[in-house]
């Protein structure tokens, strides 16, 4: 089985990276980190990485004149580490049309909701402020438009009534890193995920789930 070179982008603490860099060392994942960028050079994540044996890159956007001198810095990172797919792993920044098109396909990205609910920021806050019992995360490939993309996999989790945007975000979080993972070695290795799994995390439930 051939690996697929993987480059992860962050923004910040990086733990759906490290729950991919780990799942990328167990035996038989089709992916092999072979870059992690983050565009802010103080992100917790960079030393995560780096202790998990991965090579890293900073590349700070405000040195930048705007989006497209970012990144073209960006892809010549990528090229100069011939990378072929990337996942967003917390990554902050838009990108451009022509960048997501000059990757369609190999880029994929985890937002905090089940979408198409929630695109766009806040989405704990959002969740609780329309009343949803059921919240949850989302893999995507990802388009032009923000949170549009195809989804890949979802994990849904149970919304308690004394929950607030921290606690919630928290629950969504350790869903996340059990969804991210799948998702990945699914894209990497090209096969269609099957996934209708409900796993016990902390004691709470996820529900982990593919489009049919
Ligand atoms: C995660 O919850 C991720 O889903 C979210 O940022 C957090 C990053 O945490 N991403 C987005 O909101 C993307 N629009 P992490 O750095 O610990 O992985």
């Amino acid at each position: 089985m051939t690996r697929k070179r993987l480059a992860i982008l962050i923004s910040g603490r990086g733990s759906n990276m490290v729950s991919l860099l780990e799942a990328c060392r167990t035996d038989g994942f089709p992916a092999d980190p072979v870059l992690v960028v983050s565009n802010r050079p103080e992100a917790e994540g960079l030393s995560r990485a780096a202790a998990l044996g991965a090579p890293t890159r900073a590349v700070d956007h405000r040195a930048f004149a705007g989006r497209t001198a970012f990144e073209a810095e960006l892809n010549r990172m990528l090229d100069s580490s011939s990378t072929e797919l990337i996942a967003l792993a917390g990554f902050m920044r838009v990108l451009t049309a022509s960048f997501v098109k000059r990757w369609e396909g190999r880029l994929i990205n985890i937002h905090p909701s089940l979408l198409p609910a929630f695109p766009g920021l806040d989405t704990h806050e959002r969740a609780l402020a329309a009343g949803v019992a059921v919240h949850g995360c989302s893999v995507h490939h990802v388009v032009p438009e923000v949170d549009a993309g195809a989804v890949i996999g979802r994990a849904s989790v149970l919304v308690h009534a004394d929950d607030n945007a921290e606690t919630l975000a928290a629950r969504v979080l350790r869903a996340e890193h059990l969804l991210y993972p799948r998702c990945l070695a699914a894209v990497a290795s090209g096969e269609r995920l099957s996934l209708n799994e409900i796993v016990a995390a902390s004691g709470d439930p996820v529900f982990l789930s593919a489009p049919a």
